[in-house]
């Protein structure tokens, strides 16, 4: 049982597709709320600790070149069952095989360019959420 908090980034596709306030009014009517949310141009240094998980796969480099290529929209969000709740909202990994009606199949560019991120458990919730938030905003 997951806890109530997990951290979303709108990814630099979706910002600059105009897709931020289509895909925040989607995750609202979804149930979550947002704690806290802000603009960011993601360095290639932060970049690659935030994903420092993948460093060395095949993706690696063309993940950081995307999440480097301009604004993301980073946010802390709030609801019960709130990591397994929003993984379900985003959808699957690869757009091509995300369920009708989730955020990736709906605005998602590629598998890289995959229009949103969803923290995948509590402590990586308040890991990744922590890059853009300090503590006391978090909760
Ligand atoms: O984001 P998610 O947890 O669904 O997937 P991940 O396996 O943790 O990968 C992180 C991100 O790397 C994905 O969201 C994609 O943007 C990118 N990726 C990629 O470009 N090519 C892959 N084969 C796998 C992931
Ligand atoms: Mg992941």
């Amino acid at each position: 049982m997951s806890g109530n908090i997990t951290f979303t980034m709108v990814k630099p596709d979706a910002v600059r597709n105009n897709y931020t306030g289509p895909i925040l009014k989607i995750i609202n009517e979804s149930g979550f709320r947002i704690k806290a949310i802000k603009m960011v141009h993601f360095t290639r240094e932060r970049a690659e600790a935030f994903y420092g998980i993948h460093a060395g796969k095949f993706f690696f480099d063309g993940l950081i070149e995307f999440m480097t290529s301009g604004p993301l929209v980073a946010a802390i969000l709030e609801k019960e069952n709130a990591i397994n709740d929003f993984r379900e909202l985003i959808g699957n990994t690869n757009p091509e095989k995300a369920d009708a009606g989730t955020i990736r199949k709906l605005f998602a560019e590629s598998l890289t360019a995959n229009a949103i991120h969803g923290a995948d458990s509590d402590e990586n919730a308040i890991r990744e959420g922590s890059f853009f938030f300090s503590e006391l905003e978090q909760f």
